[in-house]
């Protein structure tokens, strides 16, 4: 077995892909579509507008596709768990049937994209499996294709798989496919500068504005000036549409460990019950590297986040026989409340602002369908997926989840704010943070590899929740709505788009923080 210093704490994907270098934004300039974002979403509406005619301008607060969708596990699938009973149920047949044509359709878009262009990104079709281990669980699967079933999707009951391991019963999915998602995007990324469109990396967008005649995009170095704007942030960053009170954030884990071929699961699979592995393996260095993720919670509600990699260890070992881990990161996405993604305009009132959100880690099918309805709205081209996942449709705020989720945001608010947190930080390790109570004000301290002290003020800058740390990533992860910050309070993902704010302290000789 490998130590875990031989573990790279990074995504695969980013990992085996070259380093972009886009420029930066640097002067105001006008374009006809402004994206914001780029990920899956924004990438694929920028190719679809820019064929179209349009100019477009992507703008990528960090690097290309190094956001949630360089930490997927890129696989392209209809098969989302266990869903089409519960959309039966609470959708009815003609509105389950919408959402599976118009996910097997992103599919194919895929697909089809990847061979017209000759795209080099490991793209393979593969059966997708849902699979139950108990018994008691298996009356879900011969439910789940009952109900895929009747609704044409290409599902069967299957008794076996290539899993070295018993099953009780899977769900099969004929013809799926899975992908290396960052060489696809960085292909997409390709075909967006010049003639009158761009692509910037490392520009944070800070607000859009809808005004009588365009929308603004204003940045820390200038405006971008377009008709319509696309906010392809996962989360948006603009709060009129409340979406971050109608999904919730989720972080999920995933490890990748070399296998032999003939070993190696063919497929791609997910387990049932509360602690799913999910499962795939993607070309690597001549022979396989394993993916299994699961472990995953709502962001900022677990602090010890290294943790959650061990038993996803612990299992690719004992399953499948790994000798080694070379590879962990983790990756947070928004949990739609209905199961159904929002894509559409930001609020009733904008005619101009669009947005995709609650993709609920099924982003490679969910994030291209969003690409190309939203491609369509500004396009005004007729979709008929267009009203089922309407971003200002009624929101359930009625669900038992929904309402779970929302009290605990308020718990996180006023919780945190009262909670007498311990100020010593003597037993702060390098590398390690907390918050801790400087004067009545929550602040966050990391101490750092050279054991210097970093605080920032632990309050998020999107509506004021207190960050809590996460060890595994080295970040200050907000609880309410997925906010993220890296240990210098710089943001790493929205809704924030403000960093939290430095504070100068020091530490006493009681291993007290002090102000200075
Ligand atoms: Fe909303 Fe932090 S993300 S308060």
């Amino acid at each position: 077995m490998s130590s875990p210093s031989s573990t790279k704490s990074i995504s695969y994907w980013i990992d085996s892909t070259p380093q972009t270098d886009y420029s930066e934004f640097a002067e105001n300039i006008s374009v006809d579509v402004a994206i914001v974002g780029a990920g899956i979403v924004g990438l694929t509406a920028a190719a679809q507008l820019k064929k179209a005619g349009k100019t477009v301008a992507v703008i990528e607060s960090k690097k290309v596709a190094t956001g949630v969708s360089g930490h997927t596990t890129a696989k392209i699938t209809s098969l989302h768990h266990l869903i089409y009973q519960d959309l039966l149920a609470d959708l009815g047949q003609e509105k389950a049937k919408l959402y599976a044509e118009s996910n097997q359709a992103a599919l194919e878009y895929i697909a089809n994209r990847v061979e017209t262009e000759q795209i080099d990104c490991d793209f393979s079709r593969q059966n997708a499996y849902t699979f139950a281990e108990s018994v008691k669980e298996r009356e879900k699967i011969e439910a789940e294709v009952e109900a895929a079933q009747s609704l044409g999707l290409p599902a069967s009951f299957v008794k076996t798989t290539s899993l070295p391991f018993p099953i009780s019963g899977a769900i099969q999915f004929e013809n799926q496919a899975q992908f290396h998602a960052r060489k696809y995007l960085l292909h997409l990324a390709k075909t967006i500068p010049e003639n009158g469109s761009y692509l910037f990396e490392n520009t944070r967008v800070e607000d859009v504005k809808e005004e009588k005649t365009a929308c603004r995009v204003k940045t820390r170095r200038g405006k971008i000036t377009a008709k319509d704007v696309i906010v392809a942030t996962n989360i948006p960053i603009l709060d009129q549409g409340l979406f971050f009170a109608k999904a919730y954030p989720k972080r999920s884990y995933l490890i990748g460990a070399p296998i032999d071929p003939e070993k190696a699961p063919q497929g791609m699979f997910i387990g049932t019950g509360d602690h799913y592995r999910s499962i795939r393996t993607t070309p690597y260095n001549g022979r396989l590297l394993l993916l299994v993720g699961g472990e995953g919670h709502k962001t900022g509600t677990v602090t010890e986040t290294e943790k959650r990699f061990l038993p996803l260890e612990e299992y690719a070992y004992a399953r499948f026989g790994v000798n080694s881990i070379d590879y962990r990161w983790s990756s947070q996405d928004m949990v739609s409340f209905d199961k159904l993604p929002y894509i559409g305009k930001l609020t009733p009132l904008h005619n101009h602002i669009y947005v995709a959100t609650g993709l609920s880690l099924w982003g490679m099918t969910k994030g291209t369908l969003s690409g190309m309805l939203l491609s369509d709205l500004i396009l005004e081209q007729e979709n008929p997926w267009l009203n089922l996942y309407d971003s200002t449709r009624a929101t359930p705020f009625v669900s038992k989840t929904s309402i779970k989720e929302n009290a605990e945001v308020a718990i996180h608010w006023i919780g945190d704010r009262l909670k007498g947190r311990q100020d010593s930080v003597s037993e702060l390790k390098p590398g390690e943070g907390k918050v801790v109570d400087l004067e009545g004000d929550q602040v966050a301290v990391h101490r750092d590899e050279k054991n210097k002290l970093h605080a920032v003020s632990a309050v998020c800058s999107h509506l004021g929740c207190v960050v809590n740390w996460n060890q595994a990533e080295k970040s200050w992860d907000c609880p309410c709505h997925g906010a993220r910050f890296d240990c210098t309070g710089t943001v790493l993902r929205g809704p924030a788009t403000q960093d939290l704010s430095n504070l100068q302290v020091s530490e006493d000789q009681e291993g007290h923080v002090v102000s200075v």
